[in-house]
């Protein structure tokens, strides 16, 4: 057993393999840097596209969610001026006019000497994206806290910034419940993909976001109270508190929770109606969960709406709920056994499934719009990405530092498939220029419209390696509530 749970820990021989990759890797990221103002301001989202020059696409702005990854590597090094600059530019941009007052863009570039903003509606598709707010306090988080940057954080700018946020999400709704209620495409999904109401990511994300808040304002509170910003950190803590315990509610299933809710009573109201407070028939709780969650395992739902749950496994919001501890101890081991269990979907050739099962048929017509881009088992459909795996390798790291001794095989096994997924990664990455993202039903054809060289493969290939190979304790850099 202890054999197993140290595979892929112990020292290793220096590999040329790994060497070259990891060279390569270090010097196309270094290409993705632009600067803003003379100064470098982050990644812009991909080198090239295969289909040659003139792409119209945006892929040559800084998203605010493409650098996350960048941001989070980017402090690893040590390179916290380009961390702040980002950070800057961003609230510069946060948004002040009177409809969206105090949304963050989705992407940046600057044209001519001008600062051109997107928050979601240059987009194709004219879209609202929602993520890139949510992503800001808590960079700006894990940047104070890891530069000690503490006047960057108590900031007027800084502080008013979360403030303006805070305005937009915590405010009285008709529904009366803490969740975000968004468009389609609000995420990293951000074509139709049915992902509207309260999807996963987003409401994940909204937890990190209002603890990274709340950590920001303590700090505020610690140089200078104030008995408003006490306020707001009261009605913040509150609302973190009551979207977690929703969540876990109405989202979090297991085999024993799926069978309680195939045998709730429907149709109920008023005082009755706490047992099946959506009103979902038992018929809409898919076959395929039989086999997905098998005896152990455990996940967060994609969305839940009045009627249609949305039982659809999303790789990236499930390993958010863990790196924000949003889910518990237990409950992230039961999702790990999950992910374990049903490897051959998830990882396949090329770790890891943004989405499971793909949309099909007649649904895939109807939801996506007859999007020949997500096509079943391709792109947001159910296609891999790579620059998703690490985030599920923090997950596993920051679980293990936390729980030591707690379940070694379960740890071990968790840790092993990390390891193949590295190797699947090295082995194919840099022979297929860190494309975007795979299709098919086992990942490994090149995606079809993918771009080359896209950032965030590049860099989350980084920053895998170095959890793995590096400074495995470096997974505490991503614990929003840790010291
Ligand atoms: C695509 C992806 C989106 C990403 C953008 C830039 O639009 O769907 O998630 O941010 O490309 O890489």
């Amino acid at each position: 057993m202890a054999g197993q749970s140290n595979r892929g820990q112990g020292p290793r021989p220096p590999s040329s393999l790994v060497d070259t990759a990891v060279r390569a890797a270090e010097l196309q990221f270094e290409r993705t840097l632009i600067q803003v103002r003379g100064e470098t301001v982050g990644s812009i989202a991909a080198l090239s596209h295969p289909g040659g020059q003139g792409d119209a696409a945006n892929y040559g702005e800084v998203f605010l969610r493409d650098n996350v990854p960048v941001m989070l590597y980017l402090l690893l090094k040590g390179r916290y001026g380009i961390v702040r600059h980002f950070l800057e530019v961003c609230l510069e941009l946060q948004s002040s006019a009177y409809q969206s007052r105090g949304a963050f863009p989705t992407s940046f570039v600057e044209r001519r000497g001008e600062l051109l903003a997107d928050y979601g509606q240059r987009s194709i598709g004219s879209i609202t994206s929602v993520d890139a707010s949510l992503w800001w306090p808590v960079l700006c988080w894990l940047y104070v806290r890891r530069s000690r940057d503490e006047d960057f954080g108590t900031s007027q700018r800084v502080q008013r910034g979360v403030q303006l946020l805070l305005d937009l999400v915590l405010h009285p709704g008709f529904a009366g419940t803490p969740v975000l209620f968004v468009p389609d495409c609000a995420f990293m999904i951000d074509r139709p993909m049915d992902v509207w109401g309260a999807p996963l990511e987003i409401e994940v994300l909204l937890f990190g976001c209002l603890s990274s808040c709340s950590r920001l304002m303590e700090l505020a509170q610690r140089g200078q109270r104030s008995r408003w910003l006490e306020q707001r950190l009261l009605l913040t803590r509150q609302w973190t508190h009551d979207l977690r315990r929703y969540l876990l509610q109405h989202y979090w299933v297991t085999s024993k929770t799926v069978q309680v809710l195939r045998r709730r009573p429907t149709e109920q109201h008023g005082e009755q109606q706490a047992r099946n407070a959506f009103n979902v028939q038992p018929q809409v709780i898919p076959p395929w969960l039989q086999d997905w969650l098998a005896d152990r395992g455990g996940y967060l739902i994609g969305n839940m709406r009045t009627g249609r749950p949305d039982f659809r496994f999303y790789s990236l919001g499930n390993a958010l709920a863990c790196l924000f501890r949003l889910i518990t101890a237990p409950q992230q081991r039961a999702l790990f056994r999950l992910v374990l269990h049903n490897r051959e979907h998830l990882m396949a050739q090329m770790p890891m499934r943004i989405c499971h099962p793909p949309l099909e048929g007649d649904t895939w017509r109807e939801k996506t719009g007859s999007d020949p881009k997500n096509w079943p088992w391709c792109y947001h459909n159910g296609g891999h990405w790579p620059s998703l795996l690490w985030y599920l390798a923090g997950a596993v790291l920051l679980h293990e530092q936390r729980y030591p001794r707690t379940d070694g095989l379960l740890m071990g096994q968790a840790r092993a498939l990390l390891e193949q997924g590295y190797w699947l990664q090295l082995n194919q990455l840099p022979r297929q220029q860190w494309a975007e993202y795979f299709d098919g039903p086992t990942g490994t054809w090149v995606g079809q419209q993918a771009r080359t060289h896209q950032t965030w493969t590049i860099v989350g290939f980084l920053l895998l390696h170095h959890l793995l190979r590096v400074q495995p304790q470096d997974a505490s850099l991503l614990d929003i509530h840790g010291p």
